[in-house]
């Protein structure tokens, strides 16, 4: 499976703060945003890589990920013009995804949790049909929205609904097989100009291959599109690394742990960012 991290957009919403840089290059506590999602398709055991992104960014991404090939991945890079939508990237991504099933995964998508990487394996072993995530919020209107009938079967998912169905949102997170590419060519565009992925996940369930999976109470989603919200989540990270001293999204560890690299490597990597909590993090994991 490949894995697709969708990094471009305007930004708009974070005004002034990504008017001369990338929103997914902010940080969230100690890292760049964009290394939470890519943590998780590592996690799905997923190593090449595609980040799409503006024109204007694209670059710095290329610039932070270019020793990417010492932690065991492959990332290539490709520009959205203007953005036409979440399902646009299977379009862009058509030459990247070539025959393989295909994970896409939204660069201000945090995850995390208790049997998180459970829920990883699992729908990156899909070879037909598609997988996403219900996340159960107060108020979903802000997001795809999925509802179940009583057998907890999907039957209905509708882009930010002024009335939800229920309260299960879908967080920016999805597993397809190779029929993707075709169907995002089908789409049309929506009200607002865009390529839903809504759109596209609904094509599945009519075909009755849209499996949903409900994450639990252990799980942690956030989606960091607002300022307050990229606050909430950096503190929430704060916590976490601070309380548990185990750290979220820290990349060389879990290739590490994924068996990507040795332990000499990880030493290695670990050199030049001593003076940081994170480098002495990496040297604490080798001598575990
Ligand atoms: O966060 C999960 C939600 O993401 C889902 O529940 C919705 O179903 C899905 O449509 C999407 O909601 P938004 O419409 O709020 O997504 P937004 O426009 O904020 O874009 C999400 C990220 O993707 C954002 O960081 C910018 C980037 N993006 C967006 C578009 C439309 C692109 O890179 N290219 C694009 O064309």
């Amino acid at each position: 499976m490949k894995g697709i991290i969708l990094a471009g957009g305007s930004g708009t919403r974070l005004f002034p703060i990504t008017k001369a840089i990338s929103k997914q290059m902010v940080p969230i506590y100690d890292k760049p945003m964009i290394y939470y999602p890519l943590s998780v398709l590592m996690l799905a055991g997923i190593k090449e890589i595609l980040i799409i992104s503006t024109e204007r960014d694209i670059g710095y991404f290329k610039k932070l990920f270019k020793d990417s090939l010492e932690i065991g991945l492959t990332i290539e890079y490709a520009i959205q013009k203007t953005p036409n939508g979440l399902a646009d990237a299977f379009i862009i991504g058509e030459e990247f995804i070539g025959d393989d099933t295909v994970a896409m995964i939204l660069g201000d998508n945090i995850f995390y949790g208790q049997n998180l990487t459970d829920y990883l394996l699992d729908a990156a072993s899909l070879k037909d049909g598609a997988v996403i995530f219900g996340y159960y919020i107060q108020d979903p209107r802000e997001f795809g929205v999925i509802e179940f009938d009583e057998d907890n079967k999907a039957i209905s998912i509708e882009e930010k609904p002024a009335r939800p169905k229920s309260k299960y949102a879908v967080p920016g997170l999805y597993f397809y097989d190779n029929s993707v590419i075709k169907k995002a060519k089908e789409l049309k565009p929506s009200p607002r100009g865009e390529l839903e992925i809504t759109d596209l996940n609904r094509l599945y369930m009519d075909e009755s291959k849209l499996k949903v999976i409900r994450l639990g109470r252990g799980m942690v989603w956030l989606d960091t599109g607002t300022h307050s919200s990229m606050l909430k989540a950096a503190n929430f990270v704060e916590v976490i690394q601070d309380t548990h001293g185990i750290y979220i999204a820290c990349l060389e560890e879990i290739a590490y742990r994924q068996g990507w690299i040795t332990a000499e490597k990880l030493g290695q990597l670990a050199k030049p960012l001593m003076k940081t909590g994170y480098g002495k993090y990496l040297i604490s994991i080798i001598e575990e």
